[in-house]
């Protein structure tokens, strides 16, 4: 069983969808916020998960900000790091000391739309297929090797908000699906390739 540590800044659904994940080979054992009005450290006490919030004021620099989480993931004695929706841009320390142990869920098919308001871009680019992908965080941003990924259609009519909330189902399937073939030492592989296109209800090109 690898211990398993959360880093999130908000609402923590998928944060959620990960703690309520059965089949892990994994526990978790800490979820780091960096905003003491994160709804997900209610969530996270809810599961019975120890938080802990480290809040990005009062540091000289992202560094020792990201020293102080490093901190607080390593006392949880922490082998594995999920980014949930943490809204930080990382430095390469935090980076470095997670190297193909830290996975992030990013809202669209990328390379397509890495960064922010992707659901916005997607529309206005008209593509008729957007979704989610887990993948490893390396220095550039949501440019890390991909270990999943799931597609949704985009529908006539779509804006952002509906749009967002179709991909967001598929993200709470995805990234515990994802985290369980990675603990398993599957995800990437070629099974996993197989079992994660489109199999999930809703998703485009699903039964
Ligand atoms: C999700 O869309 C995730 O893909 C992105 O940030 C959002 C976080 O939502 N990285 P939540 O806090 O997990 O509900």
């Amino acid at each position: 069983m690898k211990r398993v540590g959360v880093l999130f800044s908000g609402r923590g659904s998928n944060m959620a969808a990960l703690l309520a994940a059965p089949g892990l080979e994994g526990r978790f054992v800490v979820a780091v916020s960096n905003r003491e009005d994160a709804a997900g450290l209610r969530l996270a006490a809810a599961h019975g998960v120890k938080t802990v919030c480290v809040g990005h004021r009062g540091f000289a620099d992202r560094a020792a900000h990201e020293r102080a989480i490093q901190e607080a993931l390593l006392a949880e004695g922490v082998e594995v790091v999920c980014l949930a929706g943490y809204m930080r841009r990382l430095t390469p320390f935090l980076v470095g000391e997670w190297t193909g142990r830290m996975l992030n869920i990013h809202p669209s098919l990328l390379p397509c739309f890495p960064g922010l308001d992707t659901h916005r871009r997607a529309l206005e680019a008209g593509v008729k297929l957007h979704g989610c992908t887990v993948h490893l965080v390396t220095e550039e941003v949501d440019a890390g090797p991909i270990l999943a990924q799931a597609a949704v259609p985009v529908l006539a009519g779509d804006d952002e908000a509906t749009l967002a909330a179709r991909v967001l189902r598929q993200e709470h399937v995805l990234y515990p699906t994802a985290l369980r073939l990675f603990l398993e030492g599957r995800a990437g592989a070629a099974d996993a390739a197989a079992t994660l296109h489109n199999p999930l209800p809703g998703a485009a090109g699903a039964p």
